[in-house]
């Protein structure tokens, strides 16, 4: 997947980032750069100004990876930003983190290789404050012809993919998930991988 067709949904997913935020699968970081623009943006008070009505809450970044070597390469990103960012080697179906503890978790391409993602959904909705959210983008199955195709290819997509997912229904997991959505926008993507789903869901208050 091109970076230049991600920017405009990367930079989606971290606009106006403040509080505890979790990157779900950072993978070789390549939400790092987004993230270091935000916490400078949230440092000189572009951001939302949460300081003046009391809920200033700054912006720390932690992010897990379960795939040790790619873990290592994002701690080589994240030192090639002015980052500061909690790496841990994890899984979403497992987060090392206390209850209500996260603001915002953002999962982007992700859910596709979790092995588990309804314990995933319930995980993240375990971490995330009442009122946080999860932002996501993600690649789901197609309708018609190309979905049918899609089911034919995922096995081998699978095992070249590193485990994604090629047809997963992330729009039923989300449906049936404990959070609830608020903004889903269906994106056209380059083949396979498309079309991409990208919004907010809350955990309730
Ligand atoms: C396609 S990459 C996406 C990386 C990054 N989020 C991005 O936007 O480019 C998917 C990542 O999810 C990780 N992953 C696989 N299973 C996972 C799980 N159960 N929990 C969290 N991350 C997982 C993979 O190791 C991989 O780094």
């Amino acid at each position: 997947m091109g970076e230049a067709f991600l920017r405009d949904h990367r930079q989606y997913l971290a606009r106006d980032l403040e509080g505890s935020v979790l990157d779900l699968g950072a993978g070789t970081g390549d939400m790092f750069p987004y993230f270091a623009r935000a916490a400078v943006a949230e440092s000189e008070g572009e951001g939302t100004d949460a300081s003046e009505n009391g809920t200033d809450r700054g912006l720390t970044l932690q992010g897990i990876e379960p795939d040790p070597h790619m873990k290592r390469r994002a701690e080589r990103a994240a030192s090639e930003e002015p980052l500061d960012i909690d790496l841990r080697l994890a899984r979403a179906e497992s987060l090392p983190y206390p209850e209500d503890s996260i603001d915002i978790a953002v999962a982007s391409l992700v859910f596709c290789t979790i092995a588990d993602p309804e314990r995933a959904f319930a995980e993240v909705s375990r971490v995330l404050r009442p009122g946080g959210e999860l932002r996501f983008l993600e690649h789901v199955r197609s309708a018609g012809l190309l979905g049918r195709i899609q089911d034919l290819f995922a096995p081998a997509w699978k095992v070249l993919a590193a485990g994604c997912y090629l047809n997963r229904d992330f729009r039923g997991l989300l449906a049936r998930s404990p959070l609830e959505t608020t903004e889903i926008e269906t994106i056209r993507a380059p083949p396979p991988a498309t079309p991409m789903l990208r919004g907010r869901a809350y955990k309730h208050s």
